[in-house]
């Protein structure tokens, strides 16, 4: 099949593009509002976008409780989302007044960060806490849901020493949950490993 996003006439109940940039990782953003009340949500049109510096990126599609509070915060936790929390972040991702503590609403526990304010899920086996650096407003046409990119900087990161294995993160073991398309997770099944020419 072939089709284009002008018109986006590709004649399928929904949009494939999603199914077929997949898996993604899942950032489990949380952040405090500026008076101080947990947010916790998950996005998936997130990555490490490099290293040294250290600089992850989300994407919010509308100007969501996350980037509010980040943008004036200036601070943020990506939280490792792993198989066995599925429900718990599914959970967060409703939508719910701003301020509602998703972490209660899920059943979650704070544990404080060290450079940030901003507290990460105890129940996660990783952590990047990170500072704002900035909001890149993604093109759009009139009309269309406007996209923001926003990037921190990873000033810290919390690993559960459990996943270190001769020196090594063992992502395989820590199970990483990752977003598909439509209502769909992904489970990470194998590794293969190669030396890079
Ligand atoms: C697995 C998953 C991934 C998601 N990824 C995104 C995303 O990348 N961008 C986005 O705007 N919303 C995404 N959402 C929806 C947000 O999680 C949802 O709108 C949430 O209520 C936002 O919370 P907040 O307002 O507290 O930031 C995702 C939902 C799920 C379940």
């Amino acid at each position: 099949m072939y089709y284009e996003t002008a018109t986006n006439n590709h004649g399928l109940p929904h949009d494939p593009l999603k199914a077929l940039v997949a898996p993604r990782p899942i950032g489990w953003i949380s952040s405090l509002d500026t008076k101080g009340r947990p947010n916790l949500a998950p996005y998936s049109f997130f990555n490490l976008l490099s290293v040294n510096p250290s600089i992850v990126g989300f994407s919010s599609g509308t100007l969501k409780d996350s980037q509010r509070n980040i943008e004036v915060t200036g601070e943020f936790v990506c939280n490792f989302a792993s198989v066995d929390l599925i429900d718990s972040i599914n959970t967060t991702s409703k939508t719910v007044a701003s301020d509602v503590n998703e972490f209660e609403l899920a059943g979650l526990h704070e544990a404080k960060s060290r450079i940030i304010k901003a507290p990460r899920v105890l129940e996660a086996r990783a952590h990047l806490e990170c500072e704002y650096v900035k909001t890149v407003e993604l093109p759009n046409d009139e009309n269309d849901i406007i996209w923001s990119l926003v990037l921190g900087r990873v000033v810290a990161v919390h690993i559960d020493d459990d996943y270190i294995k001769d020196g090594l993160v063992d992502t395989l073991a820590m199970e990483p949950l990752t977003r598909m398309g439509y209502m769909d997770y992904g489970v990470l099944g194998s590794i293969e490993t190669r030396q890079r020419p």
